[in-house]
């Protein structure tokens, strides 16, 4: 049994009986304590870049290694900041991930990917250097750089949430890095610059809270130096980058729909994921675009991308799933209260219908999915999500083994106000996430349920031997 890397501040648990049935474990995982409160989340490459709702690593590591062997397959139909596929790479797993969102994509490929240090900070010093050479000698031309790199719009937003001083050393910077030619190194360096715009107060940018995807622009904040934030930044981002010194990752990224994978069936032992919330409470897209425009991305079609998240509320010309009963329930009595919301909670439901199926696809017999869920509020009501995704698993031929809860850390969350004194069972939770362990069954297990087998007599030998 390999032994994975410990880190600071971390206490591994002890290990399961290996010689333990595997739903055995999964079950006692599940009914164990996933809080992690004490953890230290912050080793390795986790910390690189800011991400909204991201599971401790502690979670997936936990999964990974009572459940996977070196070499299994580990992914993440949804990777956000990579938690799972930098946990699979740690442990000497092949990792594999997709997401649709740009920013997301580049963060996680950069926190698997490890760099010659001493190469880094060449680089990473000599785009400093450049940069302030080109905002001291040649302002006009990195103002010019500046008008040919955004349309009207993208513009229009840059002119707003950022100082016309730091638009100029931003402009610079980025021209800088895109001339370096390695392209590990400048996608580690355009990570590293926008850790200095996307930050829980706003970074370099006039906004505060973007971390939480809620950016409000703040009149008085003094402006910040992009040049120090960046050195400041670059000079974290290497020390965490060494944690991957001794790493041989394989690793596997796609910009893809989670409804439609682009991996072979069976071809999966273990998926970590945590899908988006209903209702679209983290809006992604809403803090991503302030770096996102750098690197070339108009508004208009980050716009588009953001339409494609599951959650979104657009219900227009979107096709709906026949939900199972607890589902069609929950929708209908939002249905009452307010139409609009119960379509948009049925487009979720949808959404991770077609999610569930594909992960249920790609998954070898006799592997399971974790699914890290949080319930939402939608007209006072609760959308049961962990619930109605049980059953839609269970629909889809999953076993759902257990329902973990998890009791978020109030000091690392960012909780809703509360109105009066008293904790709302709703309120509460809010307060809590959930993790499902949604077992494929073995094809033996398959063909007894389906009744396709009556008796031993039955058994395919064929599939077994
Ligand atoms: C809660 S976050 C995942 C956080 C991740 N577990 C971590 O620790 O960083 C959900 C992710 O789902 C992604 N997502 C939303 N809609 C998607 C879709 N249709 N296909 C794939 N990924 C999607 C978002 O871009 C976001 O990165």
């Amino acid at each position: 049994m390999t032994q994975l890397p410990l880190f600071q501040h971390q206490v591994e648990r002890p290990r399961l009986d290996p010689a333990q049935p595997y739903r055995e474990r999964l079950a006692h995982l599940l009914a164990g304590d996933l809080d992690f409160h004490e953890a230290d989340s912050t080793y390795a490459t986790h910390a690189l870049h800011a991400f909204p709702a991201k599971f401790p690593p502690q979670l997936p590591r936990l999964f990974i290694r009572e459940l996977t062997k070196p070499d299994d397959v580990v992914f993440d139909p949804m990777v956000g900041s990579g938690t799972t596929l930098v946990e699979a790479v740690l442990a000497g797993r092949r990792a594999v991930g997709s997401d649709i969102d740009p920013l997301a994509l580049r963060l996680c490929r950069v926190k698997v990917t490890p760099l010659p240090l001493d190469e880094v900070i060449r680089f990473g010093v000599a785009v400093c250097r450049q940069a302030e050479r080109m905002v001291q000698e040649q302002p006009a031309q990195v103002e010019a750089l500046v008008q040919q790199r955004f349309d009207d719009r993208t513009r229009a937003f840059v002119e707003y949430w950022f100082y016309p001083r730091t638009i100029l050393e931003l402009m610079a910077l980025v021209t800088a890095i895109e001339a370096i030619e390695p392209e590990d190194v400048r996608a580690f360096l355009e990570v590293t610059f926008s850790g200095i715009i996307v930050t829980k107060s706003g970074g370099v940018s006039r906004a505060r809270d973007l971390a939480h995807t809620r950016p409000h622009r703040v009149l008085d904040k003094p402006p910040r130096s992009a040049f120090e934030a960046f050195r400041q930044r670059l000079r974290k981002n290497v020390e965490a980058l060494a944690a991957l010194a001794h790493c041989a990752p394989r690793v596997e990224l796609y910009e893809a729909d989670a409804q439609a994978l682009p991996l072979e069936d069976e071809s999966v032992d273990l998926i970590v994921t945590s899908p988006p919330y209903a209702s679209n409470a983290i809006d992604y897209m809403r803090a991503h675009k302030f770096s996102l425009v750098w690197f070339g991305y108009p508004l208009d079609t980050l716009t588009a991308v953001r339409k494609a998240y599951i959650g979104g509320e657009s219900v227009a010309n979107f096709h709906f799933e026949e939900l199972p009963p607890l589902a069609d329930e929950v929708v209908k009595r939002i249905g009452k209260k307010d139409e609009k919301k119960a379509r948009v909670l049925h487009r979720y439901y949808s959404e991770m219908t077609r999610t569930l199926k594909e992960m249920y696809r790609v998954l070898k017999p006799a592997k399971a999915a974790i699914v890290v869920v949080g319930t939402s509020v939608m007209r006072g009501e609760d959308t049961l999500t962990h619930k109605c995704l049980a059953a839609i698993g269970e629909a889809i031929g999953f076993d759902v083994t257990g329902i973990g809860v998890r009791r978020l850390d109030r000091n690392r969350r960012m909780m809703p106000a509360r109105h009066g004194k008293k904790e709302t069972r709703i309120e509460h939770r809010m307060h809590e996430e959930y993790v499902l362990g949604l077992y494929k069954p073995g094809y033996i297990h398959t063909l007894v349920e389906n009744r396709r087998l009556r008796d031993i007599s039955d058994l395919p030998f064929d599939l077994i031997l």
